[in-house]
């Protein structure tokens, strides 16, 4: 089969497509080809050799994927060859024609869900889903999203929005904002501006929102943080601006805020159930109203630096997906 592969870390552009021998499932492992592979902002890190995880070199990139089973391992009951799933083996492992993974992660991609959706749904949709069930959102809340026009900004801007919480989109783009709005957004506010404050009081008559879901870390924490109502909960998701923010205790103490650490893919890797429970719950909301999928580019393997770079320059409106048989 072919595959993405690093040998060291470094730049996108240091990656490789070589032929390697496909993959045999080991017991309790299935093996999977892979329909479409979603890019995510950790797979920049993981080849950088910057991610928490740091795997030993070489290895094949990518964290999820949508794609079917070829081949179960011994112990495994649950899937057969054929079934379509969805999935984000640990190892990573999705940037290349065939995949293997634990058996308890991956999970079904029903009917209701188009491939290229079912192929960001583990990470992107089951981060949202995860965060704001963190959060304790009640409707009629407002929630504001940071990156809101990246792949997991735009999942929490249509999950929020299905939850019935009212959902203040910031980005740095028109582009950005635009799609946000197409996605359930009801308000937006550039990320850009010298100060959220006074755009945020606007929005909210002065009371501030209830949950921040923040994506990017550095100002844009900082700033948010104080546009937070009473009791207002703040969602730690990520840090792509690659500032780690500080928090300042007794402002949380003045206003009764919580901090709330979300941290998917810990969950993944120990409380598989709880994963497969947050992605029902995602799909029950996508069979009330569906969501779609925002594609900002299609890529082959051979493409797959190109995605990174411009998901490294900021370029990118929506998700990236690596379709390996293009
Ligand atoms: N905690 C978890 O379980 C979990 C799960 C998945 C992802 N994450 C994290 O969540 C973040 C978003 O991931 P993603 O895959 O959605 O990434 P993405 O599609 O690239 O979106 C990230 C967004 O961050 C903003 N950004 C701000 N400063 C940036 C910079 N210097 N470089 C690049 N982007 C910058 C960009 O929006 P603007 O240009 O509009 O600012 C961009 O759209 C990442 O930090 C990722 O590691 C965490």
């Amino acid at each position: 089969m072919r595959a993405a592969v690093v040998r060291a870390f470094g730049a996108p552009e240091s990656l490789t497509v070589e032929e390697q021998p496909a993959p045999a499932p080991r017991p309790g492992e299935v093996v999977a080809e892979v329909l479409a592979a979603g890019v995510n902002y950790a797979d920049l890190l993981m080849v950088a050799g910057r991610y928490q995880v740091k795997p030993p070199l070489p290895f094949v990139p990518g964290l999820e994927f949508c794609g079917i089973v070829t081949s179960a391992g011994a112990g495994v009951e649950r899937w057969r060859p054929g079934d379509r799933v969805m999935g984000a083996p640990l190892a990573g492992g999705c940037f290349a024609e065939r995949v293997a993974a634990s058996a308890q992660h991956v999970f079904p991609a029903p009917e209701s869900l188009p491939t290229e959706l079912a192929a960001q749904f583990v990470v992107a949709y089951g981060t949202a889903c995860f965060a704001l069930k963190r959060a304790r959102l009640s409707p009629g809340e407002t929630v504001l999203v940071s990156g809101a026009g990246g792949g997991v900004g735009v999942a929490a801007v249509g999950v929020a929005s299905r939850m019935g919480a009212r959902v203040i989109a910031a980005a740095s783009s028109a582009d950005k904002l635009r799609v946000a709005v197409a996605h359930g957004a009801d308000a937006t506010v550039s990320s850009t501006a010298e100060t959220l404050r006074p755009a945020i009081a606007d929005l909210t008559g002065g009371r501030g929102v209830d949950v921040v879901l923040d994506t990017t870390g550095g100002r844009f924490f900082d700033e948010s943080l104080h546009c937070l109502a009473r009791g207002g909960r703040m969602l730690v998701v990520g840090f792509a601006s690659g500032t780690l923010p500080r928090v300042p205790a007794e402002y949380l103490l003045l206003k009764n805020l919580s901090v709330i650490g979300v941290g998917f893919g810990g969950v993944l890797a120990a409380e598989p159930a709880a994963v497969e429970a947050t992605l029902e719950e995602a799909l029950a909301l996508h069979a009330v109203r569906p969501f779609t999928a925002e594609i900002a580019g299609r890529f082959t393997l051979e493409e797959i630096p190109r995605a990174l770079r411009r998901l490294a320059d900021r370029e990118v409106v929506g998700k990236q997906l690596v379709l390996p048989r293009l």
